[in-house]
């Protein structure tokens, strides 16, 4: 990256209380660490890739960012401005700014509306527009997705899951958006079809200077679309780089495993890779009470004493290359 960012996340953490005993009685048995000290940058017209299992914190990565919930602690800056301290107008324009685009059916494209008013709606929200410049704007987006203006009177139910991903980012692009959050916005689809809407972000990023923090669990499918991934395991970065070095040459024995499995590379492939997908052995990871020390070392292949006793922190492998491991020099070429 070297523009100035766009978005700046530092230290991000976010902790839910974990559920308490019966009927809301007895003490609290912990704390889910969903989020707990996550720095990331996206630059103008940057592709940020987010990936790891589910559950490893990357959609509360994502409802930190679009202020659906506060962080416990950290700072998210967008465009030099404290995202948290936004209120009145500056809020609205950031809402404005960054959008989200979720997994189908995840339901932000309501059932009963019909696609002229899914899409103007984000433009009554945030424009003066009259409602014939609505209706002509709407025309442009859906042709800009892929879609016919005429099929705006369609509701969402008379479309394909991949023709309503692309009224879900119409929407979100209607209103010229600076940055997409995209949670495994393409996960439910058929492979063929998964392939053309990320052909269709890649032109739509090319074309309008957007950028995006791209959400998935697959790796091949998340570092084909990114310029840059992070690499996230039980709400921490473990791994983050530009995604090429990433994925010739990843260093974090997770980051090994999530390839070894996950192959091949191909977008077209990421079903075949999906089928494969356990992608490393042990016990479920769980946010509640994360193990000490590393927290991947009760499944790391090479895991030794210290491993379970101190935290790693990324350190620089390469340019543009971090990772967080006591192990680094062990993991060169161990994929
Ligand atoms: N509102 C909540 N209350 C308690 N725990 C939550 C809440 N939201 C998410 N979590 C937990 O936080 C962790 C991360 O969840 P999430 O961010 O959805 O992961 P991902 O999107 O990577 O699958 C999980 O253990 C999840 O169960
Ligand atoms: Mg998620």
């Amino acid at each position: 990256m070297t523009a100035e960012p766009l978005l700046e996340v530092t230290d991000l953490v976010r902790h839910y209380p974990a559920g308490k005993g019966l009927l809301g009685m007895g003490s609290s048995k912990g704390v889910v660490k969903a989020v707990d000290g996550v720095t990331f940058a996206i630059g103008p017209g940057e592709t940020f890739g987010l990936v790891g299992e589910s559950g490893c914190g990357k959609t509360t990565i994502a409802k930190l960012i679009l202020r659906i919930e506060p962080p416990t602690s950290g700072r998210i800056m967008f465009d030099g401005r404290d995202v948290a301290r936004l209120t009145g107008k500056e809020l609205l324009a950031y809402r404005r700014s960054v959008q989200a685009v979720f997994q189908d059916p995840f339901g932000s494209l309501s059932p009963r509306m019909r696609v002229a008013d899914i899409v103007g709606e984000i433009l009554e929200i945030h424009t003066s527009m009259t409602p014939a410049a609505i209706a002509t704007r709407v025309g442009e987006v859906l042709d800009l997705v892929g879609l016919r203006p005429d099929q705006a009177r369609l509701f969402p139910h008379e479309f394909s899951g991949g023709q309503r991903q692309r009224i879900a980012i119409a929407r979100a692009l209607a209103a010229d958006a600076r940055m997409l959050v995209l949670d495994e916005a393409v996960s439910a689809l058929d492979v063929s079809i998964r392939a053309q809407v990320i052909t269709l972000l890649e032109q739509l990023q090319a074309d309008l200077g957007v950028s995006y923090l791209y959400i998935g669990h697959d790796l091949a499918t998340v570092s084909h679309l990114a310029d840059r991934v992070g690499v996230m395991y039980l709400g921490r970065l473990c791994e983050v780089g530009d995604s090429v070095t990433v994925s010739t040459d990843p260093r974090h024995p997770y980051t090994q495993a999530l390839f070894a499995s996950a192959l091949p590379h191909l977008p077209d492939d990421a079903d075949a890779a999906r089928e494969v997908a356990v992608p490393v052995t042990g016990e479920v990871p769980s946010a509640l009470n994360p193990p000490s020390g590393c927290r991947f070392h009760p499944r790391c292949p090479l895991a030794e004493a210290r491993c379970s006793a101190e935290e790693p922190v990324l350190v620089q492998v390469d340019e543009a290359h971090h990772a967080a491991c006591h192990l680094l020099p062990l993991t060169v070429g161990r994929r």
